[in-house]
């Protein structure tokens, strides 16, 4: 399967992946051809870019850090979670359940990257975030060596629930495409103290998955908020998921602005450690994206096009790549008279 920008996608393609809705179901069949309507209606949803299936690339896969299974449960967690409602439909044991999974699968692929582009709905993107925020989470968790299958656990819960705070803020306000009022920002402001308070009177999770969501948009440097706490006043879950979140929501598309590149979220990261991150833990996670991920179109420095086909984490900057169209595959680790330009999403 291949990456491809949604406009570049035309009818008559093969969808590689299926495509969730934001309850986990599948709207879109993998091996689905594309006609004109399905291609249009994946426009008007602003997704960004598909996987597809084509002569390039057979027999590429491109493993995500949980199994699709997965991801399509924990999507229908955080779906629930965030139903209105007094009491909440779901219950602590489920949570901590969908996130030891979730945990289990990234301690079983260690040495796996961040090498996917994430296929989703600019509306979904709450739901979306909330899954690709613990998975990321968790992958940085484990690079610290620091945490134990518990404590991992415990952070993927905390990066499920991290923002359930924006069940109070309306669906019209975080997805506006404008600037918002002074008071529809104080709200999405609040959302971090929301989600705490909300957590803290119905369920009973442990000190440090609470202090992971009230301070996950504090700012290393103390310019956060909501209680502007600095360097390691910040519980280390929280300086964990604040990378994950911002890494998270630059590289997705969001009704008010087009994905970031890898590449441009690793540069952003790097660029305001020690303001907003960690500087230890963001130089952790940087290491685990992709700059080029597998499956996408990039161009070489003598010209050619090529498909990024597998990447390894001692050179990021030089993925093993097949040239398109002859299938000539490249690998830059041994090819130094080669590099990669840029990619081309
Ligand atoms: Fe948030």
């Amino acid at each position: 399967m291949r990456y491809m920008p949604i406009a570049k996608v035309d009818a008559g393609m093969v969808l590689g992946q299926g495509i969730l809705d934001r309850e986990g179901e599948v709207m879109l069949a993998k091996g689905t051809l594309l006609g004109q309507e399905e291609t249009r209606s994946l426009v008007d949803m602003g997704v960004s870019g598909i996987y597809i299936e084509d002569a390039a690339s057979s027999g590429l896969e491109v493993p995500g850090l949980i199994s699709q299974a997965l991801w399509q449960e924990a999507l229908r967690l955080v779906y629930d979670l965030f139903q209105e409602g007094d009491a909440p439909e779901v219950g602590q044991d489920d949570i901590i359940d969908v996130a030891r999974r979730m945990t289990k699968e990234l301690l079983a692929g260690r040495g796996l990257l961040y090498n996917r582009m994430d296929i989703r709905a600019a509306d979904d993107y709450t739901f979306f975030h909330a899954v690709n925020v613990a998975a990321l989470s968790v992958m940085l968790g484990i690079q610290t060596e620091n945490l134990d299958l518990e404590e991992l656990t415990m952070l993927a819960a905390a990066g499920l629930v991290h923002d359930v705070g924006r069940r109070y803020v309306e669906e019209a306000v975080l997805n506006a495409k404008r600037a918002l009022t002074e008071e529809e920002r104080m709200l999405v402001v609040q959302h971090a103290k929301l989600s705490y308070d909300y957590l803290k009177e119905h369920y009973d999770f442990a000190p440090e998955v609470l202090a992971g969501v009230l301070e996950h948009h504090e700012w290393y440097n103390g310019c956060g908020y909501p209680m502007r706490r600095s360097g390691y006043e910040i519980s280390y879950f929280a300086r964990i998921i604040k990378i994950a979140d911002v890494f998270d929501a630059l590289t997705s598309k969001v009704p008010y602005h087009d994905p970031v590149s890898p590449s441009g979220a690793v540069d952003y990261i790097l660029a305001n450690t020690g303001a907003e991150f960690d500087p230890d833990l963001a130089e952790l996670f940087v290491k685990k994206i992709a700059i080029y991920p597998a499956g996408c179109q990039v161009e070489l420095s003598d010209g050619r096009d090529a498909l990024v086909l597998e990447n390894s984490p001692e050179s990021l900057l030089r993925p093993k790549v097949r040239v398109l169209p002859d299938g000539e595959v490249v690998d830059l680790q041994e090819a130094k008279d080669l590099a990669v330009l840029e990619l081309k999403v």
